[in-house]
């Protein structure tokens, strides 16, 4: 069943029902502020750091899920009828309701009793305000008076004490309205000196800013008192909630629209000028007066909003692809490469599934973000691998997380996590692939952010490859940790408490467990380390690295071959985990990709032979399963993972990420129609025509899909913020369609599907464009025989890096 369609020409979302199974959220901002808004407006606001700097207050753990956002109401004057034209929060029948989320803007229409409404919310480049703009129509034959409300709870910044320190924040919240602009300006006493405006374009017929003044004695969003009696008390807030909320009247001729534009916006003062004139509690809005004018006027809003769309053309113009499957080229063109740079905006911090409290940006999820979005915008990519890297430590280890607006390692969770360092590796290896800029290895960058401790990125690549190096187990395999990229297979949690979750305080990251996973990643980031050396005219380091990777090659051959696929781990007795000698738990996929990936097992059939147990085992027409069977009952020595009822997360549900590692694997060893059918098994858009049973927004990925062994097999959760949208990308775009930056330029190596009849792209790499056709034959499912490139024949698949500007047309030929 859909709840709606694509338009692929306007690059659009279409909702035509607000009652979809979840939230089906987008993004608004790209740059420093931002906002999440669901198909009803529901969300919230921040600037940089959904923590820190939350503008607008979120009510977590709320019934229904979607409440609290950016909220309008109309009001027939005539005979007091009020509605919600986003549909929440007061859920008044609709005649009709259309909701469509755009690359970085949504836009909300709806119609009750001949009045229309339709309301565009996005976020203009180079501002730190976001915009509201209303059209209200009368579509009846008469005159109508309404009044229009808008809404919003303001956060009191830090989302996290805001959610639970009342018998402060009851007393804290400030505000002041001047010239009709509500300001929002608790904590301006302090430190921060920040404060957040809410302004409307019309003259005003009253405000609110007290939120249970504005709602009434024991009311909901639902029902506001000053709605419902339609007129505002201009409340002033003195602690308690604040809110801010614009009342104005609208007397509508038959057939006449108005435009109504509201602005929500962020603003910081330098520290010596904080107050106006100083002493007072006055605020100094000076510098903010003139942005907020500009933006109030329909001219500047119709700008903005043009500019997004020249922006949004730009980052997609880097890769167009026209191949026979429509769900290929929509996310490839659209809303898979959009998922990618939201992933760079949020890493794992905002959405309706991380809470914007507890996590940042992740080390190891911003590494692997960075695949799929640093040919959209290298330059960003570049700054997000210094900052990243900052937060390495001299060991080689690295907080897994770090918060953005102050770009510390955060402490909840510090090292420990073993894989971590080495997607430092890859992430920097892609970037440089894609840019040709050597240059970033030899920027000095600091360990812990320590000012002083710089050192060349280089030399932090080279402590990523060593860090495992000096943390090998027992069988010579890498030492696992906390966890490796399996965040829940916590091995070393020996505690024999009873009951007692996941022990990891003691020895968490001491104990002797063994990754085979890490070992595969190890093998595939020494051999990108070597290449890089080898770039750099470090021959001798390079043979070291490539010697390092044979070794650990003939350690997972030796230790980690389970006879028909690639064992996970050993736990912290030395026991094997994700082998046939496991009672559950026998074959995991992660290493099944990775080991691939580094290339272990493919010129001795291993590989072949481990995916044919993927496919055999794990395989379901939802995606493929991170491990079977399940396991039924929680074990200690397992941890987290098993703490999960089967078929759900880690515990053998489809944990997406991991399935594009097949993918990639599959075309690695030439299987193009298995790769594809695995791509098509999770393509959220390939997956519409099951919105029932799938439920997340069918433009996105989510982090995981039910298995099988799960009730509610196929319902994906946790949409948006997930490895899945740069890895799928990949698979995609590199390997599949096989259009892959190497060092040496731009290779063309596609493994398509038998089917298929080839297919038309368009790259933009290193400044020159690539006109790409691949021609075969139906039926038909080999290799590349040959690259034409300008009309010349050359031998191998990769077209060297043509001059800037250059347009280089580029045949690739496929035969049996
Ligand atoms: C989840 C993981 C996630 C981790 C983040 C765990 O509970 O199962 O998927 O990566 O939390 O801290
Ligand atoms: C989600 C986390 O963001 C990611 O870092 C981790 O690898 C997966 N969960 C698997 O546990």
């Amino acid at each position: 069943m859909r709840y709606g369609h694509f338009d692929d020409e306007r690059r659009e979302y279409v909702i035509d029902r607000p009652d979809t199974p979840l939230p089906w959220i987008n993004y608004l901002g790209t740059e420093e502020y931002f906002g999440l808004v669901s198909n009803t407006a529901g969300g919230y606001s921040f600037y940089r750091d959904a923590r820190l700097r939350r503008l607008t207050r979120y009510r977590y753990n709320n019934a229904p899920f979607d409440l609290g956002g950016r909220y309008l109401y109309v009001r027939d004057d005539a005979t007091g009828d009020f509605w919600s034209p986003t549909w929440q929060p007061t859920r008044s029948p609709l005649d009709s309701y259309e909701c469509r989320h755009g690359l970085s803007y949504t836009r909300i229409a709806s119609a009750r009793g001949g009045i229309r409404a339709e309301t565009l919310y996005f976020v203009p480049l180079g501002e730190t305000l976001e915009v509201w703009r209303v059209r209200v129509t009368n579509d009846r034959d008469t005159a109508a008076e309404l009044s229009l409300f808008s809404s919003v709870e303001f956060c009191l910044w830090d989302a996290q004490d805001d959610a639970t320190n009342f018998q402060r924040n009851f007393s804290t919240g400030q505000v002041e309205v001047a010239d009709g602009v509500i300001y929002h300006k608790t904590e301006y006493r302090e430190r921060r000196d920040h404060f957040a405006y809410f302004a409307c374009s019309e003259p005003l017929a009253g405000f609110d800013t007290q939120r249970d003044t504005f709602l009434g004695p024991y009311r909901g969003w639902d029902q506001p008192a000053a709605v419902e009696r339609g007129a505002a008390f201009d409340s002033e807030a003195h602690g308690w909630a604040p809110i801010g909320s614009h009342h104005v009247r609208l007397a509508l001729a038959p057939g006449e629209t108005r435009e109504v534009v509201f602005v929500l916006g962020y603003a910081e003062n330098p520290r010596t000028e904080k107050f106006d004139p100083p002493g007072s509690q006055t605020l100094n809005k000076r510098h903010v007066r003139p942005v907020i004018e500009r933006w109030l006027r329909p001219e500047t809003v119709a700008e903005g909003f043009a500019a997004l769309g020249a922006y949004w053309d730009r980052l997609l113009g880097t890769l167009r692809v026209t191949t026979p499957d429509a769900d290929t080229d929509r996310m490839v063109n659209i809303w898979n490469a959009y998922q990618c740079v939201v992933t760079f905006n949020m890493s794992r911090s905002a959405s309706f599934y991380e809470s914007g409290i507890g996590r940042g940006m992740g080390f190891r999820d911003s590494n692997q973000d960075l695949l799929g979005f640093v040919h959209m915008i290298p330059d960003r990519a570049r700054q997000r691998i210094l900052d990243i890297a900052a937060t390495q430590m001299a060991t080689g280890g690295a907080y897994h997380q770090y918060q953005p607006l102050t770009k510390r390692g955060n402490n909840d969770i510090g090292e420990g996590f073993n894989d971590d360092p080495l997607w430092l590796v890859l992430g920097v290896s892609a970037y440089v692939k894609e840019t040709g800029d050597q240059t970033i290895l030899d920027e000095p960058v600091p360990f812990d952010n320590v000012p002083g401790s710089e050192v060349s990125l280089y030399e932090h690549l080279r402590r990523s490859v060593t860090y495992t190096q000096e943390r090998l187990g027992p069988h010579g395999l890498p030492l696992i940790g906390r966890a490796d990229w399996n965040d829940c297979l916590n091995l070393n949690c020996f505690s024999d408490t009873p009951g007692e979750p996941f022990q990891t305080t003691e020895n968490a990251s001491g104990g002797g467990a063994e990754s085979v996973f890490i070992a595969g990643q190890f093998v595939l980031a020494a051999k990108e380390l070597a290449a890089i050396a080898e770039l750099r005219g470090r021959d001798e380091e390079a043979a070291g690295y490539r010697a390092a990777a044979e070794k650990m090659t003939a350690v997972i051959i030796e230790h980690g071959w389970d006879g028909a696929w690639f064992r996970r781990a050993y736990d912290f007795h030395g026991h094997p985990v994700g082998s046939s000698e496991n009672d559950e738990g026998q074959i995991f996929i992660e290493p099944q990709g990775m080991c691939v990936l580094g290339g272990v097992g493919l010129d001795d059939g291993l590989a072949v032979r481990a995916l044919g147990s993927v496919a055999e085992r794990l395989a379901t027409p939802h995606g493929i399963i991170l491990q079977q069977p399940a396991y039924s009952d929680y074990r200690i020595e397992l941890g987290e993972i098993s703490s999960y009822p089967p078929g759900y997360k880690e515990n053998a549900g489809i944990f997406c990420h991991t399935n594009p590692w097949i993918m990639i694997a599959e075309a690695m060893v030439g299987h193009g129609d298995r790769a594809f059918d695995y791509y098509r098994s999770i393509n959220p858009s390939a997956r519409e025509a099951i919105s029932e049973v799938h439920r997340c927004e069918p433009y996105v990925y989510a982090q995981m899909i039910a298995g099988r062994d799960a009730p509610t097999h196929g319902e994906a959760k946790n949409s948006w913020l997930t490895g899945t949208a740069a890895w799928n990308f990949v698979a995609i775009t590199q390997w599949i369609l096989g259009i892959r930056p190497e060092l040496a330029g731009l290779r063309v190596d596609p493994v398509l599907p038998a089917a298929w009849s080839g297919f038309r792209a368009t790259r933009e790499f290193r400044s020159a464009t690539y006109e790409i056709t691949v021609r075969k034959a139906a039926g038909v499912s080999g290799r590349v025989a040959y690259l034409v490139v300008d009309g010349e024949r050359i031998d191998g698949t990769v077209v060297p890096p043509a001059p800037a500007g250059a347009v280089v047309a580029v045949e690739a030929v496929i035969e049996q």
